[in-house]
Parts: structure tokens; C-alpha cells; sequence
């Protein structure tokens, strides 16, 4: 298929070095949301969305469960989740043109919401969330994966992405372990496989019970 140049100029404008402020990235995802999802598959080669998916779909046992999609963007989540048979999922995002296009993409409800702020969502609301793409160059940090487990009762499961790039850099490592030996999670699975595939570039797969 034929690229599209508007679609890599986006892309490769994002200074992926540095740290970005909530609303220079809702600006930048503004002007993605229409043709992010082509850039996705025939720029980025990105992945991790079915990979999340299957990883997830391996724990859980009933396809009622109420998920929340974190960063949901422009559904592609969502629409894995439903070809695997789920029914019962929201999705949450900072930006409100991607939400826009996620809209008829299997969600129950589609809610504005900020990860470095505390989520518009009360404690223990949810099964299980997904969270993927988000914790990636200049986006959120691993102090927020507490924010994650907070709105997900006992018990249920999150399960997220971390782009190779920032794992170490910014203490993914570090904070998954200890989210573990403060028992606030289990971590069920920590994998690494492709992400974006034709930038070559691998993430970090995480799955977590949480207690
Ligand atoms: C790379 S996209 C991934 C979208 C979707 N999860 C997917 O896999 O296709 C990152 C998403 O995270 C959202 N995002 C970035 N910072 C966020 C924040 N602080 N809180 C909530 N969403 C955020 C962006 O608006 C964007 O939709």
C-alpha cells in the first residue's frame, strides 16, 4: 500500500526525546486522530494491540468482566476485544478526537480522563484494565501505574505496554518490581516482543493481579 506522507511527517516530527507536557501531546493527537490508525499499521507496523490482547484473553475467564481501556485512543483495543467476544468494556483517553473516533468501536462508554491526574473513576470500579501505548516516550510515567491498580478491585487484572526505550530510562523496571514486594500486585507475566514493527522497535508486556 502506498504511504501516505502526511502520515510519516507527523510521526517523525514527534520529538520523541523529550519530555512532553499533557497539552502539547492532546495538540499532537489532535492532529493524528484521523489518520492515526493508518500510520499505526502501514507506518509504525504497531502490534501491540492484538499482542496485548492475547496476553489478556490467556487470564481471563469471563468475557463479561467489566474493562476499562486506559489510553483507548481510537479503538483499537476495543476492536480486539470484540473479536474475541468481550461485551462489557469502556474506554477512557486525554484526547478528545481520538475518543471521537473510537465511537462505534464495541465500547460501552468513552470517558475524558488523564493519567498523571487521578482518573475521573471511583476505587475498585473495574475488573480488569488494559492500558496500551500509553506508557511510552514523553507520555506517563511508572509512578501512575499505582493509578491503574487503584481503580480495579481485588483481585482483578491490569495489563499494560511499555515502549523498550523508556523501560529502564524511566524506572519501569524498577517500579513493577516493587509494586510486587509492596504486594500491591502479582505480576502473572513480563514478556518482551514486537511493538512497532517497522520501526523496529520491541515493548515490554505486562500482566498484573492485583491484591
Ligand atoms: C500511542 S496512543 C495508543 C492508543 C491505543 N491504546 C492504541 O493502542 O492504539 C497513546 C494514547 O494515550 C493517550 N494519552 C496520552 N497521555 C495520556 C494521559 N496522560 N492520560 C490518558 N490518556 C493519555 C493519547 O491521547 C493516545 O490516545
Amino acid at each position: 500500500m502506498k504511504k501516505s506522507s502526511k502520515g510519516l511527517g507527523l510521526y517523525d516530527n514527534l520529538d520523541l526525546s523529550a519530555s512532553q507536557n499533557d497539552q502539547e501531546l492532546q495538540e499532537v493527537y489532535k492532529k493524528w486522530a484521523s489518520i492515526y490508525d493508518h500510520d499505526n499499521d502501514d507506518v509504525l507496523g504497531t502490534v501491540s494491540q492484538p499482542n496485548s490482547v492475547q496476553i489478556f484473553n490467556k487470564y481471563i475467564t469471563d468475557k463479561n468482566q467489566k474493562i476499562i481501556d486506559v489510553g483507548c485512543g481510537t479503538g483499537l483495543v476495543g476492536l480486539e476485544l470484540k473479536k474475541l467476544g468481550y461485551t462489557n468494556f469502556d474506554g477512557i483517553d486525554i484526547s478528545k478526537e481520538m475518543i471521537d473516533i473510537a465511537i462505534d468501536r464495541g465500547y460501552k462508554s468513552l470517558l475524558l480522563g488523564n493519567l498523571n491526574n487521578s482518573l475521573p473513576i471511583e476505587s475498585n470500579s473495574y475488573d480488569a484494565a488494559l492500558c496500551v501505548g500509553v506508557f511510552t516516550h514523553g507520555h506517563v510515567g511508572p509512578s501512575r501505574l499505582k493509578e491503574l491498580t487503584r481503580i480495579i478491585k481485588s483481585q482483578g487484572l491490569v495489563c499494560f505496554t511499555v515502549n523498550e526505550d523508556v523501560y529502564k530510562s524511566y524506572g519501569f523496571d524498577e517500579v513493577i518490581e516493587r509494586l510486587e514486594s509492596e504486594n500491591v500486585w502479582k505480576i502473572l507475566e513480563l514478556t518482551k516482543h514486537d511493538y512497532m514493527t517497522k520501526k523496529r522497535v520491541m515493548g515490554f508486556y505486562c500482566i498484573a493481579r492485583v491484591n
